[in-house]
Formats: C-alpha cells, structure tokens, sequence
C-alpha cells in the first residue's frame, strides 16, 4: 500500500460536486444530500461461511461527501473495481480523504488494500480491534488509526461518532453515527444476504425483508443474542435521532428501522413458540416413517411442527426455524457406528449457534450397534437442550408397536411445549 499521510484537500465539498458519469461504467445511488452507496451486489453467491444465501448478497460501501471525504467499508475483493468505478462516478477518488473500516471480515475489507492503493487516503480508521484485525489480515504497517467507543471525528462540515459493536459480528464490529444525516451506518447488524437492484427498503416487499433479515439474524448473529439485547439498549441509551440504518448487507432502511429494531429485540429475546422442529435423515426410510409418526404426535397433541428431512432442508435452514422453535427432535439411523454424516452436519452447525431454551429429544433405527442416538443426546445436552424423554430407537423396520411409541413421544413432547409457551 502506498504510505498515508496528511496531503492538502484541493477539492473542497462544496465544490466536490457530482462528476459526470460518462466514464464510470458502475454509477454510485444517491442516500441523502452527503451520502452515496458505492457497494456491490453479488448475485451468484450461495454460501457465506456456511449459511446458504439462496438470494445472493450485496457488499454495502458508503461514500460521504464532507469537507472530508469519507468511505465507510469496502468490498469482497472481486468487487474492488466497481467499488472505485462507483466512487469516481460522484468524485475524483484521489479526492478520498479518509477510509473508515466497521469491521475487518473479508467481505467487508477483501478489497481494503486495493483501495488505499488507488485512493492513498490520508486516514483509515477502525476499532481497536479492527486496528489488529486488519493488521492481521493484509500487514498494513500501522497505518491504521484506532477510534474508540463514543469517540467523535470532524469531517468539517459533518461529523462521524463510532459506537462499538463487539462480536456484532466479530470483536472488531463497530457502527458509526453520522449526526447531520441521522444515519447509522451499522454494518452487518440489521442487514441481510439479498441481491437486488433495489437499494431500498421501501422498494421491496415487507414478507421478503423480514424473511431474509431473519434467515440472517438465525445464521450469523443467534450467539450473539444477549449482546444484541444491550447494543439496541446501548443506541437507546445515546440518545440520538435514527432516519436511516445503512446496513453492509442488503437494503438501507430507509422507512423500516424502528420495525427491524422491534424485531431484532424479539429474536435477541429467545422467547420460544410450540413449533417442534423435527431433524432427520435415512438410509432405508425406517427413520423417517418414524419421524413422520412423531410429527403425528406432535399434531395430535397441539404443538406446531415442521418435519425437515436433510435431503431436502439445508442446515440454513434448520438455524431459521430454531429462532422461535421450542423444541428440537433429531433422528439419524447409525451407519458404521455413528449418526449420518449430514445429521452431524447440521448438529455442528446449529450447536455453534447457540439456541437457548429448547427441548428436544432423539431418535432413530439401527441394525446391530445403534450409537446413534446417544450421540445425537450428547450434543444436545451440549447444547444445553433439555431432554424431555428418553431417546428412541428402533431396529431395521419400525413396525405398528414401534410406531406407536414415535407418535406417543411426539404427544408428550407436544405437552411439555405446551407447558412452555406463553399465552
Ligand atoms: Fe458481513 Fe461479519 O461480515
């Protein structure tokens, strides 16, 4: 990267009018007067570490046109081009005062260093711990300055506060409030894995946003729930007028922040329903004739269920219904001594999410050993699931008896969650 220094700003704001965009093949969208996006949408994406973005993504990156010029965040890496095509559609990017990272993972800083070569600005900030993160990723040479929570910087005719937003989504996460604008710019927090040519909230349907914004709460930010609890008391707290929620993923909530906020709120609460997830795959059908037993059960006693055999539901999704789900079955046959390979898939995946206050049980067939399900208990009562019976296997072929006893485990599961849910 070349060195950063202080230079002289010969292009002033106010004369840091919008340039044509005749040679800029990707054109930044106007947000307010100052602020500009100059993201990317990826359309083809379909994981982010994990988690299935059946709608692709965008990389959000933000330009404010103070006395300062200010980018905030950049790119995945591939994108870095249209970022800086993006920003020399509204000003010469050697304008580029000062670069502000919220939050070192690669989608957000893959293009960092390509950038700072290109704009040479005077400053880049980040947390204290995006200072390290960042150092850790691309060996700037300390040319990272750290800001801290609550710490206040002038754009001269605007000016930025950062709020730290740790493990929202990495220790390093900040947000950063632009006061003249009322504009938050909040990186992953209220985002959501979504390509469309729409750049605002207002222009997509109400269904769609709370599908996605959900599906991306269950996938990246469930651990995080007690933090995210105290981070919206924490922005109640600062007292400061909120228009807009520039999120780094998806649309700007330009009418919808006080919606996302509430439901933010209700899925950082872990309050439970009485949907009963039931999780399973098989080898000959025999365990999922009895899932489908329990899962009669389950209706029969009153709870709400949704059978996801995994050849056909996604790990994704498993984490979305476990947002409000209270209880959580799982079923795997045994396949040389262990549960399936895509059961300890989903296992993995969901344990490290760290869904609170479920009950759940497990289940399944086997030949001769039948480890299984007591490995399937195991990570549960890991996962802090409360076991509300004893599990249950079958060999080979479940018969009518059998079948029974799945269809009465799912009835006193139905019970329990009953006794659970609040009315
Ligand atoms: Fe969008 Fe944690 O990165």
């Amino acid at each position: 990267m070349s060195a950063a220094g202080p230079r002289e700003n010969d292009n002033p704001p106010e004369e840091a009018t919008v340039r044509s965009s005749a040679a800029s093949s990707f054109e930044a969208v106007k947000v307010t007067d100052q602020v500009y996006w100059v993201g990317a949408i990826d359309w083809g994406v379909r994981d982010f570490h994990g988690y299935a973005t059946d709608r692709g993504s965008t990389y959000n990156a933000y330009l404010i046109l103070a006395d300062k010029i200010t980018l905030i965040d950049t790119v995945k890496a591939p994108f870095a081009g249209e970022l800086l095509s993006r920003i020399a559609s509204v000003v010469d990017p050697a304008k580029v005062d000062y670069v502000i990272s919220n939050h070192a993972e690669m989608d957000h800083s893959g293009a960092l260093r390509e950038v700072l070569e290109a704009l040479n600005p005077e400053k880049v900030f980040a947390s204290a711990m995006g200072v390290k993160a960042l150092e850790e990723h691309f060996h700037l040479d300390g040319h990272v300055t750290g800001v801290a929570d609550g710490e206040t910087l002038s754009l001269g005719s605007a000016g930025l506060t950062f709020v730290e937003a740790r493990m929202l989504h990495w220790p390093d996460s900040m947000m950063t409030y632009l006061a003249e604008e009322r504009l938050l710019f909040s990186n992953d927090a209220f985002g959501m894995h979504l390509a469309s040519s729409e750049r605002f909230d207002d222009e997509l349907q109400q269904w769609l946003l709370e599908e996605e914004a959900a599906r991306y709460f269950a996938n990246i930010l469930l651990p995080f729930s007690p933090l995210i609890a105290k981070l919206l008391e924490k922005v109640a707290g600062l007292g400061i007028d909120i228009d807009m929620i520039a999120t780094s993923h998806g649309p700007i909530w330009r009418k919808g922040g006080d919606r996302i906020a509430s439901l933010y709120a209700t899925w950082a609460s872990g309050e439970r329903g009485d949907t009963a997830v039931v999780v399973f795959d098989t080898m000959w059908q025999s365990t999922a004739k009895m899932a489908r037993a329990i899962g009669e059960g389950l209706t029969a006693g009153g709870a709400r269920v949704k059978l996801m055999p995994l050849r056909a539901a996604h790990r994704s999704d498993v984490a979305v219904e476990l947002l409000d789900a209270g209880a959580l079955l799982v079923g795997s046959p045994t396949l040389n001594n262990n549960m399936f390979p895509t059961v300890a898939d989903v296992l993995t995946y969901v344990k490290g999410l760290r869904p609170r206050g479920l009950i759940g049980a497990a289940f399944g067939s086997y030949g001769w050993g039948g480890q299984a399900v007591g490995q399937i208990e195991d990570i549960l009562r890991d996962m802090k699931v409360d076991l509300a019976a004893d599990g249950l296997k079958t060999k080979y072929v479940p018969d009518a008896a059998a079948l029974r006893e799945c269809r009465d485990l799912g009835v006193k599961i139905a019970g329990k969650l009953k006794g659970m849910v609040k009315v």
